[in-house]
């Protein structure tokens, strides 16, 4: 039989607990000013630990009015690439909007984060000197940096995770002229953060290039929201200072992702991008919508605090027994270790009205299946006493 191997994978996954399968969600949070992390699944209610929306702005009033009103100035679909005539004003004005709250000349707009990921990596790694351009990756970076890395035409190197040690030696090794450094901001499955001041520093030491992908501190850190790298000193007129991805998806509650550059690589990138070139541009509706996300996310300081104070709470109401990464940011892994446990423990919370999704290989390295709880701003008090409540006995 043709492709007689996606069974046999498929039994594999399953007999190793690592079988996935999608859940229909029926409805997330009310519409009104006061959103609930809430999902319905299967006719049944749970408080929702899973989700990436941190600032609880998804199903915003005055952001489903502004995609509202973006449809009726815009419609929904941009119709064509950028390149072509899909470039509409509000992809324009998103990208202005953009580019002054991190203080960047460029900002060029993607349909995913994950496109926006292997676009860069792609593009860069295209030299004509093949291997003349060389990544150098946080270990624990996205699937979509590792994926656009891996299937460019660069030199890749992994630094394990956080070590700026054995980065700087692997630096030293490299006399390329074409050096990219990779971190995300904030790490999606430990919440803790990148050494970005020391990484800025080995950048500038070795002329090597920055990048970001900060799709999980955008809007959660910073004054404004502006993310990780708001506390670095680059001056934004410096060639490449640093580079910043970000997807819209998570805490800006919308959908597709921005690429934040210079003059040059933004002209590049325009030109020699094929997933920017040959891709319908995102829906110009959306755009407007986000650009109203945005606005909300620079004047509600409240909501980072609200993260900030739940987090705390969360983490006093734990058993000292439980084995929690530090974070400062949404993101609290729970370490369970084997992926039938880390399953099990996830099915118990279900039957308590928690939905906590366990992690599993190959998400996270063997033995470290976890529960990723987010907190949200839009938790209650409660909710997070009740978590840490069903935590503390199912796991003690
Ligand atoms: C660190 C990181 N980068 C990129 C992405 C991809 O972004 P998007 O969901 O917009 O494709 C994700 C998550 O989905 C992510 O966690």
């Amino acid at each position: 039989m043709a492709f007689e191997f996606i069974k046999q994978k498929l039994a594999v996954q399953k007999s190793q607990s690592r079988y996935r399968q999608r859940f229909c969600v029926q409805k997330s949070n009310n519409n009104s000013l006061e959103q609930e992390a809430i999902i319905i699944v299967d006719g049944k209610t749970y408080i929702n630990f899973s989700s990436n929306d941190y600032l609880g702005l998804n199903n915003h009033p005055k952001i489903n009015q502004a995609m509202q009103e973006g449809v009726d100035k815009f419609g929904v679909c941009a119709s064509s690439s950028s390149l072509v005539t899909g470039y509409h004003y509000a992809h324009q004005a998103l990208e202005e909007t953009i580019c002054q709250w991190l203080n960047k000349p460029k900002c060029l707009l993607f349909s995913s984060g994950f496109t926006a990921n292997v676009a860069l990596f792609q593009t860069l790694g295209q030299t004509l000197n093949q291997g003349n351009c060389h990544f150098f990756l946080d270990k624990l970076s996205h699937a979509s940096i590792l994926d656009g890395a891996f299937s460019s035409k660069a030199k890749v190197k992994r630094f394990a995770h956080n070590n700026t040690q054995q980065l700087s030696q692997l630096l030293s090794q490299c006399d390329s002229d074409n050096k990219l450094i990779a971190s995300e901001g904030v790490f999606s499955m430990d919440g803790d953060q990148a050494k970005l001041s020391e990484l800025e520093s080995i950048a500038d030491k070795n002329n090597a290039w920055l990048y970001v992908d900060d799709a999980h501190s955008i809007g959660v850190i910073g004054k404004q929201g502006q993310g990780s790298t708001s506390i670095l000193n680059s001056v934004s007129d410096k060639e490449n200072s640093n580079i910043i991805m970000a997807t819209f998806g998570k805490a800006i509650a919308t959908s597709g992702a921005f690429l934040a550059c210079d003059n040059s690589l933004h002209d590049y990138l325009i030109n020699f991008a094929r997933h920017y070139i040959y891709s319908t541009a995102i829906s110009p509706a959306l755009a407007w919508a986000t650009i109203k996300s945005i606005e909300l996310i620079q004047q509600e300081q409240w909501r980072r605090d609200k993260i900030i104070e739940l987090s705390n709470l969360l983490t006093s109401l734990l058993d000292d027994a439980i084995q929690i990464v530090p974070s400062d940011s949404s993101i609290h892994a729970i370490i369970i270790g084997d992926e039938e446990k880390a399953l099990f423990v996830s099915e118990q919370l279900k039957k308590q009205g928690i939905w906590l999704t366990a992690i599993r290989p190959p998400t996270v390295a063997i033995g470290t299946s976890r529960l990723r709880v987010t907190i949200c701003a839009n938790h209650k008090h409660n909710d997070i006493k009740h978590l840490a409540y069903c935590l503390n006995k199912a796991l003690i």
